[in-house]
């Protein structure tokens, strides 16, 4: 059987090393061609001995210099396209938070034949652009993965809305007087999920939830999206149909799940994870979502309105990158983070014109990282 090419960009991030451990485990199905990552030498050097890709790729400039000599087969980010146009890439899996994955996901769009986007900060600032690369873009995220199987074969017409859900993140129990005084630390901590730190502060803050909801929107072309709380995190999404009979998606919070189907695409994999019936007696228990204690949540609402205006979305997605950073620094507060992105938009979006094109759009982050001191404000 021909072995499936396979890159990851952020592999060594917590959706890169799930996916790697699937390719280890099914080395008769996947070949590891290149990967991205930014500075974790020591986890690339792992992924490289273990899986043995053609090239490994940092975008950083010091861990390139440092260890260019020692590994011939080390490259830097500046090279991608080249990278991209030698190897014949059937899938990409993009995996790199934040604004940062714009660039390798159009690339990856651009030269793959499947793009399994992780990277949902892409989808909301540019899926206009991507979906018009080569590739066929399906999302890998637990919640849209889901929707994706319960849309299968069912007619736009009948659905009456979607449902994402959200596992509350480690503040959901907390009033608003308490949610003044949490840190940072605090934030990193969520209860269902082991994530990278910027989507786990996106969860704490609901601001996940709220580019979720304008990933869906943006995809499946549907506005009507609504969010429940559950806190079990067995169930991802839901379909709600006309005749107000529903579709769940359930099985245990793992990512293995849906990087595996994603990286299998259009098949499943056989995996060895427990199961649902594991943690019999199950707790479907459903929770309204609250705007006054979670307030990004509001932006995602906001996003759907604002569906068109592709400023607008990237704005929201900079604003958080940028929010993160500085309430890691401790310069705003974990509810700060609403009011910063909310002024950060108010004071951007006249400034510049709708972009038409990947590069009028990158050259509108450039433009606002450098006026923002993005190098400086790093976590
Ligand atoms: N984790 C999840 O369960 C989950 C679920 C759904 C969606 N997602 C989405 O998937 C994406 C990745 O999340 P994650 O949790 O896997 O993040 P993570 O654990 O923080 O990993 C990030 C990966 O990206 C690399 N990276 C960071 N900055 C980079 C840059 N400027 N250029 C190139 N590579 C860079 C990191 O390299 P180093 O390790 O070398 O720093 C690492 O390999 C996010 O957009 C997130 O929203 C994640």
């Amino acid at each position: 059987m021909k072995k499936r090419k396979i890159a990851i960009l952020g592999a060594t991030g917590s959706i890169g090393k799930n996916a790697c451990q699937i390719i280890k485990e099914n080395q008769d199905k996947f070949s590891l061609e290149f990967f991205l990552f930014n500075k974790n030498i020591k986890e690339a050097i792992n992924i490289l001995n273990v899986l043995k890709p053609k090239y490994f790729v940092t975008a950083n400039k010091e861990v390139y210099e440092k260890y260019k000599r020692i590994y011939k087969n080390l490259l830097y980010i500046r090279d991608l396209e080249k990278i991209y146009q030698d190897l014949n890439i059937e899938l990409t899996l993009s995996a790199i938070p934040g604004s940062e994955g714009i660039y390798p996901t159009y690339l990856a769009c651009k030269y793959s034949n499947i793009c399994a986007i992780s990277n949902k900060e892409s989808i909301v600032c540019a899926y206009e652009f991507l979906k018009k690369e080569k590739a066929k873009i399906i999302l890998c995220d637990s919640e849209h993965t889901s929707l994706e199987e319960l849309l299968k074969g069912e007619k736009k017409e009948e659905i009456e809305k979607l449902i994402l859900t959200a596992s509350g993140g480690p503040f959901w129990e907390l009033s608003l007087e308490e949610l003044k005084h949490v840190t940072f630390k605090d934030a990193l901590k969520h209860p269902s999920w082991n994530m990278g730190p910027k989507i786990t502060i996106d969860s704490a803050s609901f601001m996940n939830k709220a580019f979720e909801i304008i990933e869906a929107a943006l995809y499946f072309e549907i506005k009507n999206i609504d969010v429940f709380i559950h806190r079990k995190s067995f169930i991802h999404a839901i379909v709600k149909f006309i005749d107000k009979s529903y579709k769940f998606s359930v099985s245990i919070p793992d990512m293995k799940i849906v990087i595996s189907y994603c990286l299998n695409y259009p098949n499943r994999l056989k995996l060895n994870l427990k199961s649902l019936e594991d943690l019999l007696p199950l707790d479907f228990k459903l929770e309204e979502k609250d705007l006054k204690r979670f307030k990004c949540l509001k932006f995602g609402f906001l996003g759907i309105k604002n569906l068109d205006d592709i400023l607008f979305r990237t704005l929201l997605v900079l604003g958080d990158d940028l929010a993160i950073k500085k309430f890691a620094k401790g310069e705003i507060t974990f509810l700060g983070i609403y009011n910063f992105i909310k002024n950060f938009i108010e004071n951007n979006i006249n400034k510049f014109q709708k972009p038409k094109n990947i590069p009028e759009l990158l050259e509108i982050i450039k433009i606002i990282k450098e006026e923002n001191n993005w190098e400086k404000t790093k976590n």
